[in-house]
């Protein structure tokens, strides 16, 4: 399957049309932001890191009962994906307080939390992505409320199954941001990403930071974070 024109650019990926209208290709760059594009970098080989561990975790998901967007790995940096509307929600679910839940609630990063949280921010650059809650996002029309439930249980699902899978990995999954689509028919499904980028990964002994917060935050060691936590996922999956 071939691009034929770029429909869209975003902070991390590109999208391409294909001859089949049902149909498009995701390009993973190695573009790097934070704090809503006000930091900008590159983190060297996280397009190729992104696109296979996305469609690593999506296929796992998809066998496991999940409905994800993933079609076919293309090459290292591309995929053939089924085109979606996005659903603009971001799905934050959190095992473990970090990032904004514990700048927002006075609280220490590190918390282990007895069931995890499902929060949902408006996906929306000009207004900050604001936090908004299953009423604010159907009043919205964002998704109806048989959307929100359906969504809802998918994002418990994966957070069981990744948090297994990164677990025998030695790894803690945190928390993590998802994104659905509706198909054409408006069948919801899994989309966007799923990587270090949108997923805060520490090693389960040392607590050290495997994930996008390296570059956020200055720590260094970017790129061999990358590295190390694609090295775990291919040796266990
Ligand atoms: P937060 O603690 O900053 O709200 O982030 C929660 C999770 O969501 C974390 O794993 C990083 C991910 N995330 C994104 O994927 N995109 C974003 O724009 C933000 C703010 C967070
Ligand atoms: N990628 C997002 C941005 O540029 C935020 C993040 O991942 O921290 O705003």
């Amino acid at each position: 399957m071939e691009k034929i024109h770029e429909l869209y650019e975003g902070k991390a990926k590109k999208l391409y049309s294909t001859p089949d209208p049902r149909l498009v290709i995701v390009s993973y760059k190695d573009d790097a932001t934070a704090f809503n594009g006000l930091k900008k970098g590159t983190i060297v080989g996280k397009g190729v890191i992104n696109n296979k561990m996305s469609n690593l975790l999506m296929q796992r998901l998809e066998k496991m009962g999940v409905p994800t967007h993933f079609v076919e790995e293309l090459n290292d940096r591309e995929t053939l994906v089924k085109k979606v509307s996005i659903v603009p929600l971001e799905v934050i679910v959190r095992n473990v307080s970090a990032g904004s839940f514990a700048k927002h609630y006075g609280v220490a990063e590190g918390i282990v939390f007895s069931k995890p949280t499902i929060e949902f921010s408006y996906k929306n650059d000009a207004l900050e992505d604001p936090l908004l809650n299953e009423e604010h996002a159907v009043a919205l029309k964002l998704a109806t409320e048989e959307e929100i439930t359906l969504i809802k249980k998918y994002a418990l699902q994966v957070n069981e199954i990744l948090k297994a899978f990164w677990d025998e990995c030695g790894v803690t999954l945190v928390d993590f941001k998802l994104e659905f689509g509706r198909l054409y028919d408006g069948t919801i499904v899994l989309a966007d990403e799923i990587s270090p980028d949108t997923s805060r990964l520490w090693d389960s002994k040392t607590g050290e930071k495997l994930d996008k917060d390296r570059f956020r935050r200055d720590l260094g060691g970017v790129e061999e974070a990358y590295a190390e936590i694609m090295k775990r996922l291919q040796e266990r999956i």
